[in-house]
């Protein structure tokens, strides 16, 4: 039996095994398993390529150095992954995440590429099929990337995260979807160099576009979809290279991140088309936004000890101001007290707090909060009018009522967790500084309100020092 054999059989395991990661993956108790289940099967595929690229390679001129190249850039490419991953914070995940989706959308580009000029025979019947699959993969490629490098520039704050409103942008990025189209055509009847590279241009532009179009509130999902979009960019390149395993994984992160993409739409409000096609139909904000709302109430730590000693029901709502003080483990700690007390307390965690779909759960299942008082916010939202009293712990859009109550505010219709509808409510935070998406939040003036300012990991253990 062949070299092929064997990796095809190797493929097929590896995807079985990315299948059963993703499923474990959507559990807490399960994503551990889950992401082993990921590293088993992307460690089978990767050996397996390797084994096949040097089957291919063997007897031919320069095999060696083909080997060695290929050797080299998997040590290279490994280590670099292993260092950014071990030096990465958690809040600093989704720019990783951009950057790396970046990298597939190149490799797309490069593949496509390589498929065009390629001198390999095709099958008369399937030339056709050959262009189309080389232009449709170049263009995902190109979107991905620079998609990918924006998502990365407005996420690591190195440009502003306000959309970009170019006059017509509807129209320009409807125009390039046609435009792409219509080249698709032109090309896969004669298939000349200029098309390939008017098509690479178009696609980098339009990515670009696309992200820098959207603000800051929908970055999540941008991040989300550009996952799906680097998993398509990954499928087109399968197609071409003829590697039925980049073919299924590519097409289970394509889908899989459109689902997501789209239950993050619905959490937050916004329409799913309206998001991917870069903040169509989203008006430009009202200017409306950063200046301060009235008085505020501030307060100490003694006196939220004091309020808490005496609360039956605590809701924690924790933000991105916990995982930025690494505030977890007093957090956990004060909630571990206050339960000991006999006082019921509960965590709501809205589905985008943070910077990244669960970021929060990551965090509290790391400092071991029992996931049975971790709710979602639907499960949460109803329940705050009968709380003694919310700690907002270094959130401030996901709580904001100005989302629920006033149409003009820039994040009018994202459901928001209703904190303010409980008898007190402690906001944890260092100044009156707006929140990820730029909008003041009318919350810190209301009179059950109160301030704790300061890092939000000494507040809290001023707090259990004192308890
Ligand atoms: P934000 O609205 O960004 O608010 C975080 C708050 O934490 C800030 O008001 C900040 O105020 C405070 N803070 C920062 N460092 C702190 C520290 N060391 N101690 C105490 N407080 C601190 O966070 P959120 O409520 O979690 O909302 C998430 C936002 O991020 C949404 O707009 C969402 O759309 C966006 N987003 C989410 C994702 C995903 S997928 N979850 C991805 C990208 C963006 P001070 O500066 O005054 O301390």
């Amino acid at each position: 039996m062949s070299v092929a054999f064997f990796a095809n059989a190797a493929y097929i395991v590896a995807a079985l095994l990315f299948i059963l990661s993703l499923a474990g993956l959507s559990h807490h108790e399960s994503s551990r398993t889950g992401l082993r289940f990921g590293m088993v099967g992307m460690a089978i595929a990767l050996l397996a390529t390797l084994w096949l690229t040097v089957g291919n390679l063997w007897g031919q001129a320069n095999a060696t150095l083909g080997i060695v190249i290929l050797v080299v850039a998997v040590v290279i490419g490994a280590a670099i992954g292993l260092w950014r991953a071990k030096v990465v914070e958690m809040t600093g995940m989704p720019e990783l995440i951009a950057l790396l989706h970046s990298f597939v959308g190149l490799a797309a580009v490069l593949i496509g590429w390589n498929g065009a000029l390629s001198t390999e025979e095709i099958a008369p019947e399937l030339v056709g099929i050959h262009h189309a699959e080389v232009f449709i993969g170049v263009f995902i490629g190109a979107v991905t990337f620079t998609g990918s490098i924006v998502a990365f520039l407005k996420l690591s704050a190195r440009i502003s995260s306000k959309p970009l409103m170019l006059p017509g942008k509807n129209a320009l990025n409807i125009g390039a979807l046609v435009a792409f189209v219509l080249l698709t055509a032109w090309y896969v009847i004669t298939p000349e160099l200029g098309l390939l590279i008017a098509v690479t241009a178009l696609a980098l532009l339009l990515g670009w576009h696309l992200v820098a179009s959207i603000g800051g509130g929908d970055m999540p999902v941008v991040v989300s979809m550009l996952n799906s979009y680097s998993g398509w960019a990954a499928a087109a390149a399968g197609f071409l290279l003829n590697n039925d395993l980049l073919i299924v994984t590519g097409a289970l992160v394509g889908s899989s991140g459109a689902y997501l993409s789209y239950i993050m739409c619905r959490a937050m409000n916004r329409s799913f088309i309206s998001v991917i096609a870069g903040g169509f139909g989203i008006e430009k904000p009202s200017a409306k936004g950063e200046e301060e709302e009235g008085e505020y109430r501030e307060t100490d730590a003694a006196s939220v000890a004091e309020l808490l000693a005496s609360a039956d029901t605590v809701v924690i709502t924790p933000g991105y101001g916990m995982a930025v003080a690494q505030a977890q483990y007093p957090v956990a700690e004060l909630a571990h007290q206050l339960r000991a007390k006999g006082v019921n307390v509960r965590f709501g965690i809205h589905p985008v707090a943070g910077r990244l779909p669960g970021h929060m759960n990551v965090l509290l299942a790391e400092a071991k909060v029992p996931y049975d008082i971790v709710l979602e916010m639907d499960e949460v939202n109803d329940d705050f009018a009968e709380t003694a009293v919310v700690l907002v712990i270094g959130a401030n859009d996901t709580c904001n009522p100005a989302a629920a109550e006033d149409p003009s505010s820039p994040i009018a219709g994202m459901p928001v967790l209703r904190v303010w509808e409980a008898d007190n409510v402690i906001v944890f935070k260092r100044s009156m500084a707006s929140g990820y998406a730029g909008v003041q939040n009318p919350l810190f003036f209301r009179d059950n309100a109160a301030m704790l300012f300061g890092d939000a990991k000494e507040r809290v253990e001023d707090i259990i020092k004192a308890l």
